[in-house]
């Protein structure tokens, strides 16, 4: 029986310099221009930038301002203790806050808070602006830290006793994150400039202006903001209102990433190398039909009789 069989094997010699040894060398190297050539051709050979999916790890900060508006005033609930001194009691609302978060799967990331305002204003209210502030991680491929400002605003003719606010946070970034990397560049509380907007102190409160506090968070080059659906229930006389707000962290938040160069240039390689395989495979058959049909001048010595034939 036969339990083994090797190839019989029909060298062939050429010059250092001939024409069969360029041949062979040409047909490597071709191959490999030909790949690069054709992944490059074909696009995304150097990919810069990709993305992953993850839920953001969000945790509520117990910051809450509320802004009511009357028809000829405004006055403020908040839980900030330097918000409170910095504005005179004529320009604060009594009230309470409370915020449920709820982890609905169990996995240890809430899935939505319920931010609740029960506030008496002791005026008929128009409008609310209300804030409140967010840790907000990241993790996966990156991590980052950062902090979130969710801001919802209700108005109406009819004075209301109710405002519901629903809606999800979401992520924007000016530049994308680097794969593999930590980023906490922004990490105060966006709401704890508020009293000290302009200069601080008691009088601070004259200038201070929810407007202001915006575009100042909205300056950073990483936000989360939050996208909102909301219902003003009309009725009161000012005697009691709630603001609600029903604040969602997305299972999927999609966030962008910039690759490094060593995973660069391994993707690229591994484009190339898939086109690079094909060519190679092809170019030995290719130099299979050459040598057989002895096609280029090569002196061969077979295994079998070691005599030379010369073309
Ligand atoms: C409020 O703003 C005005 C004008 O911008 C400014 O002149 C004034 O000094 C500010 N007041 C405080 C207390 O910062
Ligand atoms: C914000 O983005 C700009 C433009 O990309 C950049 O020059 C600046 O350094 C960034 N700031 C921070 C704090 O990352």
């Amino acid at each position: 029986m036969q339990v083994y069989s090797e190839p019989v094997a029909r060298r062939h010699y050429a010059p250092r310099f001939g024409l069969a040894t360029l041949f062979r060398i040409g047909n490597v190297v071709g191959a490999f221009v030909l790949s690069v050539v054709a992944a490059y051709a074909v696009g995304g050979l150097w990919p810069r930038e990709d993305f992953y999916r993850t839920q953001p790890d969000v945790s509520f900060r117990h910051d809450v301002v509320l802004v009511l508006q009357g028809s000829d005033r405004e006055a403020v609930f908040t839980t900030l203790p330097n918000l409170n001194d910095a504005l005179s009691p004529a320009r604060t609302v009594p009230g309470t806050a409370s915020a449920t978060p709820n982890d609905v799967n169990g996995d240890g990331k809430v899935e939505y808070f319920d931010v609740v305002v029960d506030a008496t204003p002791g005026f008929p209210v128009h409008g609310m602006k209300l804030l409140a502030s967010f840790d907000y991680k990241l993790d996966g491929r990156t991590t980052m830290s950062t902090t979130a400002l969710a801001y919802a605003t209700l108005s109406s003719a009819v004075p209301g006793s109710l405002g519901y606010v629903d809606g999800e946070l979401s992520l924007k970034l000016s530049n994308a994150l680097l794969d593999n990397a930590h980023r906490a560049v922004y990490t105060e509380n966006p709401l704890a400039d508020f009293p000290a907007a302009d200069g601080g102190g008691v009088h601070a409160s004259e200038n201070m202006t929810v407007t202001g506090l915006l575009s100042r968070y909205l300056l950073r080059n990483d936000t989360v903001t939050y996208e909102y659906t909301g219902s003003w229930e009309s009725g009161g006389d000012g005697s009691s209102f709630k603001a609600l707000a029903r604040v969602r962290v997305p299972y999927h938040q999609v966030v962008p990433l910039r690759l490094r160069s060593l995973e660069m240039i391994k993707w690229g390689w591994v484009q190339v190398y898939s086109l690079l395989a094909v060519l190679l495979f092809l170019r030995r058959h290719f130099e299979e039909i050459c040598f057989h049909y002895r096609l280029l001048p090569t002196r061969v010595v077979s295994d079998l009789e070691p005599k030379e034939h010369r073309f």
